[in-house]
């Protein structure tokens, strides 16, 4: 049986750090010591169940034995590459909070790109989002939060996703439309003012899928060259946009003139790219444009 010992909280935080320093996330890689130690403090106040403020007012205090424990666990669930998100079992998405658990993507900061793109643009009137690939229902949540008037659905091909993403909507007492569907194949006769689309877009030979085993592949992988999902999506998007539609689509960092050309070839025009906060082209901005090549 371990030993339940009791330590200050400034001995605990540290064993967080050295703890977390050891994970394949944080090994080795000095230029991400603020995240560790601000993951640390999540990690602590997690365990300790303390805020973030009390837990700086509590700074010369103790943990017991009980949170000491926890915070094993806890650090031991970190160093397996669990993401926190599902540790603590929310994660903050633009205005709002999701419950997020291992049926679902975390919703990652660069996705809110998307979310303020909508926003930029939305018209006064009522208008119609389609989300697909919904997963927490991150995207769509965000927009039905922020756009009483918009009409929302999110679709997901993952029927565990899309009851995640409902627990979601209730919590949030937001009424969104939640749809199974493959990409476009439920969608018939159906056009929406914006189509929003972070689908997966990882190549699966990328050593980064294997750090993200946590989460679903399907969310994830985007086949060998990355863009089998993206092509799905741009083929499909020129039937299901209204006419002055758009349709915003993240993807790699290195995959923007790809989807640019395979949305050319679909009958769309990029309007503009928007880049993340690291610099890299993150999310195309299409609208119609002719009859489409392919
Ligand atoms: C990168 S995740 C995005 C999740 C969420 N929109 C977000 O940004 O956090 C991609 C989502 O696409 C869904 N997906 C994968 N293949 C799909 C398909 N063929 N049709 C519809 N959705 C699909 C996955 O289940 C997953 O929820």
């Amino acid at each position: 049986m371990s030993q339940v010992k009791t330590a200050t909280l400034a001995d605990a935080l540290r064993y967080a750090e050295d703890q977390l320093q050891l994970s394949a996330e944080f090994a080795g890689r000095s230029e991400l010591r603020s995240e560790l130690k601000s993951e640390a403090r999540s990690v602590l106040s997690l365990a300790a169940k303390l805020s973030a403020a009390e837990l700086y007012a509590n700074a010369p205090g103790v943990v017991d034995g009980h949170a000491w424990e926890r915070l094993r666990a806890i650090v031991q669930r970190r160093r397996s590459g669990e993401p926190l998100a599902y540790i603590e079992g929310v994660r903050g998405f633009h205005a709002i909070e999701l419950k997020v658990d291992r049926s679902v993507l975390v919703p990652r900061p660069e996705t809110e790109i998307i979310v303020d793109a909508v926003l930029e643009r939305a018209p006064s009137k009522t208008f119609t989002v389609a989300d697909l690939g919904t997963g927490s229902g991150a995207i769509a949540l965000a927009l039905a939060h922020a756009l009483p008037d918009a009409q929302v659905l999110g679709t997901d091909i993952s029927a565990a996703a899309l009851e995640t993403a409902a627990a979601n909507a209730r919590r949030l007492g937001q009424a969104v439309e939640w749809l199974e569907s493959d990409w476009f194949t439920q969608l018939d006769g159906r056009a929406f003012d914006f189509i929003c689309c972070n689908p997966p877009y990882v190549r699966s030979s990328d050593p980064h899928l294997e750090l993200l085993h946590h989460e679903p592949q399907l969310a994830l992988d985007g086949g060998p060259d990355g863009l089998a999902a993206i092509r799905a999506v741009l083929a499909g998007a020129r039937d299901h946009l209204s006419p002055a539609g758009r349709l915003l689509l993240e993807h790699g960092y290195d995959q923007a003139a790809d989807v640019s050309s395979l949305g050319y070839t679909a009958g769309l025009a990029r309007e503009c790219v928007v880049r993340d906060l690291a610099g890299h082209e993150r999310v195309s901005v299409f609208v119609s444009s002719g009859p489409g090549l392919g």
